[in-house]
Parts: structure tokens; sequence; C-alpha cells
């Protein structure tokens, strides 16, 4: 099972980055222990703040991966690119967001992305990632 974690801008800077948002924890810290939790999945990393970035990762493991974890920070709101290039790929993606994106501002409450996404999870703080990873592994029961 391979599992393709993605972020997008300013997730780089969870921890420092709006701490009553987003928390005070490094969001690489909780990602290396979400992995060492499940030592039969292979998973890879990427964060970038670049669109075309994000893409080309997504094209990168988007036919060999099981699952890819994204959460593209605001790109989620209106990169009709990322969508296509979910839409493009094989496996199946799971939209995450660390803060609740309906119980802040009207323009997060639109995802573009969404709609070429398996399901989508937020609110849940860094436990986004996890539950995420948990619903790619359920849905291959
Ligand atoms: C976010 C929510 C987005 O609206 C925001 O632009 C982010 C982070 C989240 O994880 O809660 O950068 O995706």
């Amino acid at each position: 099972m391979k599992i393709a974690i993605i972020n997008g801008p300013n997730l780089n800077l969870v921890g420092r980055r709006e701490p009553g948002v987003y928390g005070s924890r490094p969001l690489d810290e909780a990602l290396r222990q979400l992995i060492d939790r499940y030592p039969a999945v292979e998973f890879s990393l990427f964060q970038s703040n670049c669109e075309g970035d994000i893409i080309d990762e997504i094209q990168r493991v988007g036919f060999d991966a099981d699952g890819i974890v994204l959460n593209a920070g605001a790109y989620t709101h209106y990169s009709i690119a990322i969508a296509d290039a979910l839409r493009a790929v094989t496996a199946p993606a799971i939209e995450v967001h660390i803060s609740n994106v309906h119980a802040r501002e009207e323009f997060r409450h639109r995802s573009v992305i969404a709609a070429a996404c398996r399901g989508v999870i937020a609110g849940f703080g860094l436990n986004s990632y996890r539950l995420a990873v948990e619903a790619l592994l359920n849905d291959k029961l």
C-alpha cells in the first residue's frame, strides 16, 4: 500500500502560523509520527508553495500510489488545475483540512477540488491526516 501525502502553500509553517487556527505543533513532526504508526504503508511526503509543483507531484505519484492525502491549502478554493490533475490520475485522493473550513470565512466554504476527490476530512486538527489515511486503508478492505 502506497500513500502520498501532499501539502500545499503555507502548510510548511504549521506550528508557527496562526496557532489559534492550526495549533502549535509542527506539521512535519506530526506526519513523521503518523508514518511510524503504519509500518506496512509506504508513504511519500511532499510540500510546496507552488501550484505547478503540486501538480507535478500529483502526476508523479498518481498512477502508482494507492491513495493521495492532499491538503491543497488556499489552492483548494480556486485551483481548477489541481482539480484537473486529480481527475487525470488513477489514485483516489482525500481532501484534508486542519481547520473546519466551513466554520471560517465564506470563501473557504467552497472547494473546487472536492468533486475530484474520494472524500473530504476537515476540522480535526492534525488528526485530519490520520483520519484520511484510515479512510484510504479502510477503502481497501
Ligand atoms: C487549510 C484551510 C485553507 O482554507 C487555508 O488556505 C490553508 C489551510 C487547512 O488545512 O485548514 O492554508 O487547508
